[in-house]
């Protein structure tokens, strides 16, 4: 029998990096091979982000590309899935006239089925309906061999609201996995030779409000760290109003547990941030980075930062430039407001112009690159623990590690060492990554 070949491009956040890696595994069940040559595939699948006006276009420019490979093959099954068809459902098929599926962010799992039906009975197919069950999210995915780390989902949904995001609208309200499923998971992802896992979902300190009585996030954790094999555990995200003291507290209990937290600040004015509906103000979070950093004096903070949301004035922007340089985040990424269809914020008033927008994250971007090399350079000299995740992107005959806080290494070694724990002593800093000597004391 011939083969069957599936592309999957992703786009967007880690939610969507490990939906695809889902995605393939159940296509696999089904027969298809993954292949990076586009040529090649007789089913390509977009996984779409909507959460800026700019992630929406690339899908639709990618997909003005992928139309003309229809016209040569038209037995190819073009699909898009992901946030933006969850948006569109049917009106995707009325902008893009050569998609055969519009998938939306419950129905993974549904998906070889779906694609049956394209395939007997040539029909155009869109599935965006939500579900009380967590089937989409609950799909185990073997990791591709070599790998040491993979990401968990524990949660699905958000119920924050905050005004500028459409991820409440498209992920649906926030549901918790049962922490005997994640358990499992992560006990099959063991036996596949993985190390590290991050947990994911939109708001993980969340974690546990939907299942009643049972673990919270940190309990989860703690459980988690119990798990033989397992040498080391992040998560991804939290939300600052969220993060409780037990939560900081297990940064200096559980040692298994990363020196590295992302939390999404979002902007350094209280105005602002109650107008976003984030629910903090800028004291009560600095405070909280106070207290990580006391118990967890190497921790790494990286952020998100939002500029130009409607009514932002020039003081609330200075703001934020004063907090960054109180805090000094290890990075950050950062991002011109983009107005999306239905939330709050869209009805607000004084929105800012484009090029003031520009102006302001050119600047917020050049603060910061100086925070994170001048924070990098702070560990020239250091020994560092790497967990080695294989040959670097730089050079073939380097390997390339993680610090627990997050930081890239790359150097030089003689002996295959991915998925082993070293040490390496930091030789020199850059912006994005680090270079090391292994330790050999
Ligand atoms: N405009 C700009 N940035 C946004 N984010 C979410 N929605 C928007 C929007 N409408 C950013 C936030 C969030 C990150 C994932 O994306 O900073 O933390
Ligand atoms: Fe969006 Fe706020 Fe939920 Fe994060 S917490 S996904 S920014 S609504």
């Amino acid at each position: 029998m011939k083969n069957k070949y599936l592309y999957i491009q992703t786009f967007g956040c880690q939610m969507n990096v490990h939906d695809s890696e889902q995605m393939a595994a159940l296509l696999a069940q089904c027969g298809y091979k993954m292949t990076d040559n586009l040529k090649l595939a007789d089913l390509i699948l977009l996984n779409t982000c909507s959460i800026r006006e700019k992630a929406a276009h690339k899908v639709y420019s990618e997909l003005g590309r992928i139309g003309k490979l229809k016209e040569q093959n038209p037995e190819l099954i073009i699909g898009v899935g992901g946030c933006l068809a969850q948006h569109l459902g049917t009106k995707f098929h009325k902008r893009v006239v050569h998609l055969d599926l519009v998938f939306g962010t419950h129905n993974i799992h549904r998906l070889p089925e779906m694609i049956a039906s394209v395939k007997n009975e040539r029909e155009k197919i869109t599935n965006v309906d939500f579900y009380k069950s967590l089937n989409s999210i609950g799909i185990y995915a073997p990791p591709v061999k070599g790998t040491v780390s993979a990401f968990v989902t524990i949660m699905q949904g958000c119920n924050n609201f905050c005004a500028y995001c459409v991820v409440p609208y498209l992920r649906g309200p926030e549901m918790s996995r049962k922490p005997e499923d994640i358990f499992a998971e992560i006990e099959k992802l063991v036996d596949h030779g993985i190390k590290e896992v991050t947990l994911l979902g939109q708001n993980v300190n969340s974690y546990g409000k939907t299942l009643g009585k049972g673990l919270n996030f940190t309990a989860l954790i703690k459980k988690i760290g119990k798990i033989s094999g397992i040498e080391r555990i992040r998560f991804m995200t939290s939300h600052p109003r969220d993060l409780s003291l037990e939560l900081i507290n297990c940064f200096a209990e559980e040692e298994k547990l990363c020196e590295h937290i992302h939390l999404p600040v979002q902007s350094g004015s209280n105005r602002i941030l109650a107008l976003m509906n984030r629910g903090y103000t800028v004291e009560e979070y600095m405070k909280k980075v106070d207290h990580l950093r006391k118990l967890s004096p190497h921790i790494s903070i990286t952020s998100d930062i939002i500029v130009g949301f409607p009514g932002e004035a020039q003081n609330d922007y200075q703001e934020t430039i004063d907090m960054m340089e109180k805090i000094r985040f290890d990075s950050t990424f950062s991002f011109k407001y983009s107005e999306r269809k239905g939330t709050a914020a869209q009805k607000l008033e004084g929105k800012i112009e484009e090029c003031e927008k520009s102006r302001r994250l050119t600047q917020v971007q050049a603060l910061q690159d100086h925070h994170t090399l001048q924070a990098n350079l702070a560990l020239e000299g250091s020994l560092q623990e790497l967990l080695v995740e294989g040959k670097s992107k730089n050079s073939e005959n380097d390997l390339m590690g993680r610090t627990s806080s997050w930081k890239i290494v790359n150097f030089k070694s003689e002996s295959e060492l991915t998925g082993k724990r070293v040490n390496v002593k930091i030789s020199k800093a850059y912006l994005h990554s680090l270079r090391g000597k292994i330790d050999d004391i």
